[in-house]
C-alpha cells in the first residue's frame, strides 16, 4: 500500500478533546488534515477544534458520546457537511475501571467493553462503507501495551478490552488492506493525559500490581507518532522500545514468561489507588 499523505484529507477523532486524542489532532491538521474532532464533552472537542483553526487549520468540533450508535451518524455527517469525506477514523476514547479482580461489578464491566470495545463496531457499522466506497483512507484505534501484555491485573476489564482492540485491529488490517485501506493500532505505555479522570475504583483494597517502571510520555509524542505511522502504513504504535523485547521473550515461553512475572508481584494488601497517570496535560478550556 502506497504511503498516506495527511494533506487536502479529511480525519475524525473519537475522545479528541484531551490527551491522546487532542494531541492526534494536532498533529494530523499539522500535516494538512481537516479535522472533526469530536468528544463526550462538546466544548472541549470545540477548544480543540479551536486551537486547530487558531494554528491556522480547519477544524470542526461537536459532542459524541460513542456508547451511542446515532452519535456516530451525527459525526459522519458533520464531516461530510463540513469538509465533504472521510479518510482517517481515530477511535481513540477509552475509560478506566479498577478493583481487585473479585471486586468488579457487571457495570464495571460493561462500561469499559462499551466505551472502549464496542464503539468501534458502531464506528465501523458508519464510517467502513464510506472508505470501502471510495477505496482508500485510514482507520486508527487506540488500544494500549495493556492489549499486548497483561501486566495490570488490578483492571481486567481494561486489559480485556485493549486485548481485544488489539485482535480487533489486526483482523481489521486484513479485511482493509486488500480494499486499499489502512490500519494502525495505538498502543502506549504510560502517557501523560487526563485519563485519571477516567478511572472507576471498585472495593476498598487490592494488591498492589508491579508493573515494569517503563517512563511516562507526553501525548504529543503518541500523536506525532500516531501521525508517523498512518504516513508509513505502520500497523503498530509502542511508546516505550522494551515493549518490543518483552513481547518477544513472552511469544518464545509463554508460561516461563508468566511465572517470571507472577515472582515479582507483590502480594501485600494495600489501599487502593488509580495508576501514576499524572493529570497532566490541560484541558484547552481550563486555559480559557
Ligand atoms: N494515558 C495513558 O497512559 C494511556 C495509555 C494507554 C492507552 N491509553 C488510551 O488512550 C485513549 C485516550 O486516553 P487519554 O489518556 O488521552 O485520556 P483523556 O482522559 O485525557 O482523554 C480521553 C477523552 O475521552 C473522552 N471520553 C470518555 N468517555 C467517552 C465517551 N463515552 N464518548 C466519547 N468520548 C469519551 C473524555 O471526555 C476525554 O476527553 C484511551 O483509549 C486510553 O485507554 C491511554
Amino acid at each position: 500500500m502506497d504511503s498516506f499523505d495527511f494533506a487536502g484529507t479529511v480525519a475524525v477523532i473519537t475522545g479528541g478533546g484531551s490527551g491522546i486524542g487532542r494531541a492526534a489532532a494536532l498533529s494530523f491538521a499539522g500535516r494538512g488534515a481537516r479535522v472533526v474532532v469530536s468528544d463526550l464533552v462538546g466544548r472541549r472537542a470545540e477548544a480543540v477544534a479551536a486551537e486547530v483553526r487558531s494554528a491556522g487549520g480547519q477544524a470542526a468540533g461537536i459532542a459524541v458520546d460513542v456508547t451511542r450508535g446515532e452519535d456516530f451518524a451525527a459525526l459522519r455527517d458533520t464531516a461530510l457537511r463540513e469538509f465533504g469525506r472521510v479518510d482517517v477514523v481515530m477511535n481513540n476514547a477509552g475509560v478506566l475501571a479498577m478493583g481487585a479482580p473479585e471486586s468488579l461489578p457487571d457495570e464495571a464491566w460493561e462500561k469499559v467493553l462499551d466505551v472502549n470495545l464496542l464503539s468501534i463496531a458502531r464506528s465501523n457499522r458508519v464510517f467502513l462503507p464510506l472508505l470501502l466506497k471510495q477505496g482508500s483512507g485510514h482507520v486508527v484505534n487506540t488500544a494500549s501495551a495493556s492489549g499486548l501484555l497483561a501486566y495490570g491485573f488490578d483492571r481486567l476489564p481494561y486489559v480485556a478490552s485493549k486485548h481485544a482492540v488489539v485482535g480487533m485491529s489486526e483482523a481489521l488490517a486484513l479485511y482493509l488492506g486488500p480494499r486499499g485501506i489502512g490500519v494502525t493500532c495505538v498502543c502506549p505505555s504510560g502517557v501523560m493525559t487526563n485519563i485519571s479522570e477516567q478511572i472507576t475504583v471498585y472495593g476498598q483494597a487490592s494488591s498492589s500490581p508491579r508493573a515494569p517502571a517503563h517512563g511516562i510520555v507526553s501525548a504529543e509524542k503518541v500523536g506525532e507518532l500516531t501521525a508517523e505511522a498512518v504516513t508509513q502504513r505502520r500497523f503498530l504504535v509502542l511508546t516505550v522500545p522494551a515493549i518490543q523485547a518483552e513481547l518477544v521473550e513472552r511469544a518464545a515461553d509463554l508460561d516461563a514468561y508468566l511465572n517470571a512475572r507472577i515472582a515479582e508481584q507483590d502480594t501485600r494488601i494495600v489501599e487502593q489507588t488509580p495508576p501514576a497517570f499524572h493529570r497532566g496535560a490541560h484541558h484547552p478550556e481550563d486555559a480559557a
